[in-house]
């Protein structure tokens, strides 16, 4: 896999995992194009990158508003060409089971998680496959998109799913075009995403987090703390890159999970019934 002096375009990369791989980019020598809403953290993100030695051009985008993310697009195509790797990364974690989530936190995290994807797909792939490079386009689900739990969130488990779903038909189209998709699906890692909600957007209320909510965050910034360091899932990442690996599961921890999921699918199929547990006691704790 030759990346020296490609382009790389990397959203939600001003932190966590979008920033792992940025780094892991740059140590290619990959030049960089990231993109993020926090203009602070992106700035610090860049300023730390091109200390290193990095070529990088920052965008500050909110990749759920369409406008804004075709702008960007323009610019990026108009001034560096069809990017060589996609990275659609950026992506938010809220509270909210089903049966609590507001029609704002529905519409808040679809439109970043999913319709966020799906924006950078529409906008880039098209110069990706007219360039004629066998590039990458990567992006990032979780093992939430693979599995559920009971303290799982719907709304951020929908969006998993669904970004899972587009890879996976991503992946089928693009390989006659010589471009390779890979799904990036990792448990806890130790980033900021338990504070997603800085980048709330005005339009979205919040009412604030009740004391239930506020010691649930404490809790699963306490078990995501404790998860992988990102640099090491952009290292699991680029290894699965290089041998064109479409699912990158860098936490084997859940096998049994998926497995069990799996089969009682196939179960299904045969109209037995499951002889495994029952989805609902799958009780390892999952949360991202
Ligand atoms: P993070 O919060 O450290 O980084 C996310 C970055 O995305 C931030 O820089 C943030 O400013 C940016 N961002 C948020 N909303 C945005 C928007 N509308 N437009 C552009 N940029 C936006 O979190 P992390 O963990 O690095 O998250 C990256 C991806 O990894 C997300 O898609 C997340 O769902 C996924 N993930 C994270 C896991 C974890 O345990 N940390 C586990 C599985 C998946």
């Amino acid at each position: 896999m030759q990346l020296r002096g490609k382009t790389a375009f990397i959203t939600g990369a001003a932190s966590g995992i979008g920033l792992a791989i940025a780094e892991k980019c740059a140590a290619e020598g990959m030049k960089l194009l990231i993109a993020d809403i926090a203009a602070d953290a992106l700035a610090a993100a860049a300023e730390a990158l091109r200390a290193s030695g990095a070529e990088v051009a920052t965008y500050r985008l909110d990749v759920s508003d369409l406008d804004t993310y075709r702008a960007v697009a323009e610019a990026v195509l108009a001034e560096h060409g069809a990017p060589f790797l996609l990275v659609n990364n950026a992506g938010v974690a809220w509270k909210a089971p089903a049966s609590a989530a507001t029609p704002e936190d529905w519409r808040w995290t679809v439109s970043v998680n999913i319709l966020g994807v799906g924006y950078g797909l529409s906008l880039f792939v098209p110069a990706m496959i007219a360039s004629g490079e066998q590039g990458y386009v990567v992006n990032t689900a979780s093992v939430t998109g693979l599995i559920t739990s009971p303290g799982t969130s719907a709304v951020y488990a929908a969006t998993k799913h669904a970004v899972l779903a587009i890879s996976e038909t991503l992946a089928h189209e693009l390989r006659p075009h010589g471009l390779h998709v890979a799904v990036l699906c990792p448990g806890s890692v130790a980033t900021n995403i338990t504070d997603a909600d800085r980048n709330l957007p005005d339009h979205v209320s919040h009412d604030g987090l009740t004391s239930a909510e506020e010691s649930e965050r404490a809790f699963t910034r306490q078990f995501v703390g404790n998860g992988l360091p990102p640099a090491a899932v952009a290292d699991q990442l680029f290894a699965a890159l290089a041998e064109r690996r479409f699912y990158v599961i860098t936490h084997p921890e859940y096998r049994e999970e998926i497995e069990t999921r799996h089969r009682q699918i196939e179960a299904a199929i045969r109209g037995e019934p499951a002889s495994d547990v029952g989805l609902l006691a799958m009780a390892k704790q999952i949360l991202n």
